[in-house]
């Protein structure tokens, strides 16, 4: 009988990823369980973006901790940004650690699982590594697919920990990313999202040299994958190239999210962003020309050291500029060794506080306006499932990634529906999916991703 693991997965899509990976690479010894009770092997995948998502990675520890004396069988591991930044330093605050394993060690931890559970020695491995192509992964979707297309990062926003986390930027070899995609599409995925923390630089590095537009185009060409997403873009890297082949291509869906931070180009440029408030705004116009209907959602960063209330105010204005479908707001969070945790000036938590709200208040509004203003519409969703309170409600998304609720009596998880959309919600529509009544533009859209 096989052993069990757990994967408990903090931070982005990026660390989903990599647990995917690290559950493909004990596939053979290991079932997947949801259930950390129990389970042989808990492997804790973290993030270190934010101080809040380190703590809640030391109050997860705080809690496994006595269930690991309970059953000490059970071997605890921990991947990912925080064992990348920390180390050994880990075991001082969670001592109950067995594995250790940073982000560019994932290939090597099941010989790192296999040398605890063999020796009794603890094991920490944040080493580099070379090999960055073809792994197995074993997946928690059958319609959503997920593929790293490269890792680490060559930027350096003055406010992010992540080039240090996750080392220099490297592509995966673009042979490799096109037949996965292609196998994901004969196995009948819908949907993929490619993954890097700056997509837009794919392929720097590679032999022969690529690009992210081409990428896409040859997933296009090659796959059946009738939608493909990806995440992150980066202002500064965005090409004409890769606007003009989102606007040309099938499967590239019109949805984009292109981070802007803030308003004011003073604070960029502290921020060490690479481009300016008018680059961003040349490029949201390029995009809107090519790219139809196209949904545009960013993060923002309020607090910045030296934010000052005008510079607070040109990031309002830029919200009503860009009228956003949504954004993932943050405020500073200092991160120890990254070049603004050492500026003076910071603002005032309370200040912080003020400003995050205003911000949430002032785009609630136009996300509020933006989704009622496509009441009428019709439009295809993918279905992610049904909802947990009620067994005959669905949700799913539309091309632009905007979530659609739905009443049905038959199962349609993973399948295109037609819909049409009859009212909106705060941050989501309801939709209809009464065949009879849809036109043929929808049933034309609903043939194009059946292709
Ligand atoms: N403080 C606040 N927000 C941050 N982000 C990254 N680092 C920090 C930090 N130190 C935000 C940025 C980034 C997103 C993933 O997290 O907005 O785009
Ligand atoms: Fe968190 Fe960034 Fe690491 Fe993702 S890359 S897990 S967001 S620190």
């Amino acid at each position: 009988m096989k052993k069990k693991l757990a994967i408990i997965t903090l931070g982005c899509q990026m660390n989903r990823s990599d647990s995917e990976w690290v559950s493909g690479l004990l596939a053979d010894d290991y079932d997947y369980t949801d259930t950390v009770e129990g389970a042989d092997v808990v492997v804790v995948n973290t993030c270190a973006v934010r101080d809040k998502a380190e703590q809640k990675f030391f109050s997860l520890m705080g809690r496994l901790g006595p269930m690991k004396s309970k059953n000490p069988q059970m071997t605890l591991c921990v991947g990912g940004c925080i064992a990348q930044e920390l180390a050994d330093g880990i075991v001082r605050r969670a001592p109950l650690v067995d594995v250790v394993f940073g982000t560019r060690a994932i290939d090597r931890f099941p010989t790192l699982l296999k040398t605890y559970q063999e020796t009794g020695h603890r094991q920490i491995d944040v080493g580099e590594s070379d090999d960055y192509d073809d792994y197995p992964m074993r997946r928690s979707s059958a319609v959503t697919g997920w593929i790293s297309i490269m890792r680490g990062c060559d930027n350096r926003c003055s406010y992010c920990i992540v080039p240090t986390t996750r080392g220099a930027e490297q592509s995966r070899p673009m042979d490799t990313v096109v037949r996965e995609a292609v196998e994901l599409g004969e196995r009948g995925y819908k949907e993929i999202w490619l993954l890097g923390q700056n997509v837009n630089s794919y392929g720097k590095g590679l032999v022969p040299t690529a690009d992210f537009a081409t990428l896409l185009a040859r997933i296009d060409s090659e796959s059946s994958i009738p939608w493909v997403r990806f995440m992150t873009s980066h202002p500064k890297d965005l090409s004409d190239r890769l606007i003009d082949a989102m606007g040309s291509l099938r499967s590239v869906t019109p949805a984009l999210h292109l981070p802007i931070q803030s308003g004011a180009d003073r604070i960029l440029a502290a921020m060490d962003r690479g481009y300016t408030v008018q680059h961003y705004f040349n490029r949201v116009e390029r995009l809107r020309r090519a790219v139809p209907d196209l949904s545009l959602t960013a993060d923002v960063i309020v607090g910045f050291p030296g934010e000052s209330d005008s510079e607070f105010e040109a990031t309002l204005v830029a919200l009503d500029r860009a009228q956003f479908d949504n954004i993932y707001l943050f405020k500073y969070s200092p991160r120890p060794g990254t070049p603004a945790a050492t500026l003076p000036e910071a603002v005032d938590p309370d200040v912080a506080q003020r400003r995050f709200e205003i911000v949430q208040r002032r785009q609630k509004e136009i996300t509020g306006q933006r989704l009622a203003a496509r009441v009428g519409e019709e439009t295809v969703i993918l279905v992610d499932g049904p909802s947990r309170k009620d067994d005959h409600r669905y949700a799913g998304r539309t091309p632009q990634n905007i979530t659609v609720n739905i009443t049905s009596a038959c199962d349609l998880t993973g399948q295109f529906v037609p819909v049409r959309i009859v009212a909106s919600r705060q941050f989501s529509l309801e939709g209809e999916s009464d065949t009879s009544g849809i036109s043929e533009r929808s049933s034309l859209a609903l043939q194009g991703v059946r292709e």
